[in-house]
């Protein structure tokens, strides 16, 4: 199979969707790598990297799509690509369809089988292709609120592991899933004071378990939130409801009570945010300040750790998609029942029926198709 990565063009986006590794390890398959000129720039792999590797470098994104039988991506086709995607090729990438309907329709149209890393299920459930940008994302908020809290940034001027003497800082984590066990790690880690709140009450035993009363583990409820607000330094929105846009469970007038100069990172803003003053910042602005409070709302926060989004990534998608390459995309899809998973558009039908049914657009049955 011919397989090609682009370039991607979506603003502050830097990871890429083979590394050298990755492209070299489809090459010991048997198949051919194409590659746009500078795709792996802004992870770290230049040309000469991947030449190496024995991949062909073509100049333009076009070349590449008009090439390729398989396009590896990391980010959703945007507008100018819609044209260059071909009738029956395979578009492996984040494709997020509930959230874009012209993108839905371009890929209908297109008649090319769009498989979203998005929705493939691991053999034991869960998301493996979801999972390390989630981890990433956790890891990377406490950093950043870390930072922000810093006086030169806007913050209150508080390390968070604190100096013998002085009080460490206190970092509050709303949800106890995989960004909020991730940001947990790191924040007790620094040595911060640190509480999670769940209504999930098995994960609260599993952190209670794990870190033996070096945490704090308090139920989920709007007074208890309110409560842990107000005595907070830095504030991780982790919480996430399947399939539904992420509860407003920081009300407005909690910030009121909240100290000036605490810092918020609502990791959950791709989902709308879980709270109510949250709106979605970039890396090149990320925060703002609200009732005396410093908001940070990056929506891709993994684009910032390019180089690790770009490893942790291709070591979640890279034998799905040697799987595809090697037996085709029926065979594949049929013999892995967690990859059909993944098939959301093909050749004009959708088969994802979450999407389907956002758009009130006809669902076909994946496995009625291959
Ligand atoms: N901004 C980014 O770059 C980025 C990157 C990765 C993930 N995310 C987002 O981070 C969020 C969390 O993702 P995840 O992978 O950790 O999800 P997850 O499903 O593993 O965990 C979510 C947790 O929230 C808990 N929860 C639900 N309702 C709650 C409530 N009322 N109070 C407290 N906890 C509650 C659940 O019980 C669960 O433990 C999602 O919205 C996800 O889309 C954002």
């Amino acid at each position: 199979m011919k397989v090609g990565t682009v370039t991607e063009i979506k603003k502050h986006e830097y990871r890429v969707g083979l590394t050298p590794n990755s492209a070299k390890a489809f090459i010991d398959h048997g198949h051919a790598v194409y590659i746009q000129k500078g795709a792996g720039e802004g992870s770290g792999y230049q040309d000469d990297m991947y030449e190496q590797a024995g991949c062909i470098l073509q100049d333009t994104a076009k070349e590449v799509f008009d090439t390729c039988d398989m396009i590896v991506k990391v980010k959703e086709p945007l507008e100018p690509e819609y044209r260059l995607i071909r009738e029956n090729q395979i578009i492996y990438t984040y494709l997020h369809l509930a959230a874009d309907k012209a993108l839905t329709d371009a890929m209908l149209e297109s008649k090319c089988i769009g498989i979203a890393f998005e929705t493939i299920k691991g053999r034991n459930g869960g998301l493996p292709c979801l999972k390390p940008m989630s981890q990433i994302a956790g890891r990377l908020s406490v950093q950043e609120g870390a930072k922000y809290l810093e006086k030169p940034f806007g913050g209150r001027g508080v390390l968070l592991a604190g100096v013998p003497g002085v009080e460490r800082a206190k970092v509050v984590v709303l949800g106890a899933g995989i960004v909020g066990t991730s940001a947990i790690k790191i924040a007790a880690g620094m040595g911060a004071e640190v509480t999670v709140l769940d209504i999930n009450l098995d994960r609260l035993e599993y952190l209670e378990d794990i870190y033996q009363g070096r945490i704090n583990t308090v139920f989920s409820t709007p007074q208890h939130i309110q409560e842990c607000l107000a005595d907070a330094d830095l504030v991780i929105g982790a919480v996430l409801i399947p399939g539904a846009a992420a509860p407003k469970l920081i009300k407005r007038e909690y910030l009121k009570n909240m100290k000036k100069g605490a810092v918020i990172v609502d990791v959950a803003i791709d989902q709308g945010g879980c709270s109510e003053v949250s709106h979605v910042t970039y890396h090149d602005d990320p925060v703002y300040v609200t009732e005396g409070v410093v908001c940070y709302c990056v929506g891709n926060m993994p684009g910032a750790v390019s180089n690790t989004s770009t490893n942790a990534l291709n070591n979640a998608i890279l034998n799905y998609g040697l799987h595809i390459a090697d037996k085709g995309a029926e065979t594949a899809l049929k013999e892995d029942a967690g990859l059909l998973e993944g098939l959301n558009i093909y050749k004009g039908k959708l088969t994802y029926r979450a999407v389907a049914e956002v758009y009130g657009l006809e669902f076909t049955d994946a496995r009625a198709c291959i």
